[in-house]
């Protein structure tokens, strides 16, 4: 069989490492040919290719990004761009497609397995908003980067006597910041799933800073929002997909804080820092788990489905439920995280 592989939507580290390991078994076991699309549905969409085989995906387990390259290019949203997806895979003579990626790349491979596209999902994305997964991989690799950054700013915030604001990405799911926030042991932890009062945040800091902490850290996920007329947020450009693009959040609540508190408070936006470079531990299990069993799902034909992780196990669901809904942090966890905020 000839298999076709793509990475779509924002990089995350362990996408190489599925790669290494579909082909790995694909050809080593099954004796499949593989053919890699460039930049996410855009090479399938412009047709263009680059070669994998054993030497060219050796050395792949530890490196972050993607050898493939990605895009957040959808082609529904391209003239004619369905119509150059079936050709390319018909010029190439694929057979099966490997999509790797969050909703928006495997909501399309959905659309296009309508159209009898071979098609088998695997999820991606550091924000862990995919709902038919337990985790997704990359989530751990950014969750142990802003720790580290919420670890190190404490001793630079302490020494100073500020409040420290870290902005996390996560779109509109706050797991990153949830569990960072937990980890790194954030006085305060804002996530888009519940709209802050300034006020309220505020007067958490005065207090703790009144009980004697000189110094404080405010976790803040990119998407979060205040509570409706208290704070006034910059809304940006949208992209293919339609989504818009966040950032900022973190400058408004440190004015807003500086002004009522009268702490002086600083800014850290850790944006793309928390997808780039080498996956943790678990990231690479759980990447290499999920390109051996995207490949074996391809060999017994078992299509239209999304590999995912259940407890320890990975399994591989209906790809239809992989981008039924977003999943968004559990009241629970955000409960135990903000257990400590005093
Ligand atoms: O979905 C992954 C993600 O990193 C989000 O956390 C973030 O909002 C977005 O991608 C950033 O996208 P871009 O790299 O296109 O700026």
């Amino acid at each position: 069989m000839r298999i076709g592989m793509l990475t779509g939507g924002g990089d995350c580290p362990g996408l190489n490492a599925v790669i290494r390991a579909a082909v790995r078994k694909g050809i080593g076991n099954y004796g499949h040919r593989f053919v890699g699309y460039r930049h996410g549905w855009r090479g399938l969409i412009e047709g263009e290719t680059m070669t994998l085989t054993m030497e060219t995906t050796r050395g792949l387990l530890s490196r972050g990004g993607t050898i493939l390259g990605t895009s957040r290019t959808n082609p529904f949203k391209v003239e004619g761009g369905p119509e150059h997806v079936l050709a390319t895979l018909e010029r190439d003579g694929t057979d099966a497609l490997i999509a790797i990626g969050g909703d928006d790349t495997l909501g399309v491979a959905l659309r296009l397995a309508d159209q009898g596209v071979h098609v088998i999902g695997v999820p991606k994305t550091i924000d862990n908003d995919l709902s038919a997964t337990d985790f997704t991989f990359g989530f751990h690799t950014a969750v142990q980067i802003a720790t580290d950054a919420i670890d190190r700013l404490q001793t630079t915030a302490e020494s100073h006597d500020r409040v420290m604001v870290v902005e996390l990405m996560g779109r509109h799911a706050g797991w990153i910041t949830a569990y960072a926030g937990l980890a790194g042991g954030a006085d305060v932890i804002l996530v888009p799933e519940e709209p802050f009062d300034i006020a309220a945040v505020c007067a958490s800091i005065a207090e703790r800073h009144a009980r004697g902490a000189n110094s404080s850290i405010v976790a803040v996920a990119e998407g979060a929002v205040p509570k409706e007329g208290t704070m006034v947020v910059q809304s940006g450009e949208t992209d293919a997909f339609g989504h818009v693009r966040l950032g900022g959040i973190s400058h408004v609540l440190a004015a807003e804080i500086e002004n009522r508190t009268g702490f002086e408070t600083r800014v850290t936006i850790l944006g793309h820092v928390l997808r780039g470079g080498t996956p943790t531990a678990y990231d690479r299990v759980i990447a290499t788990r999920f390109g051996i069993a995207a490949i074996d799902g391809v060999q017994i034909g078992d299509f239209t489905t999304m590999v995912s992780l259940r407890g320890t196990d990975v399994v591989r669901v209906p790809l239809a439920e992989g981008v039924a809904q977003s999943k968004t942090v559990d009241a629970a966890l955000l409960a135990d995280a903000r257990l400590f905020n005093d």
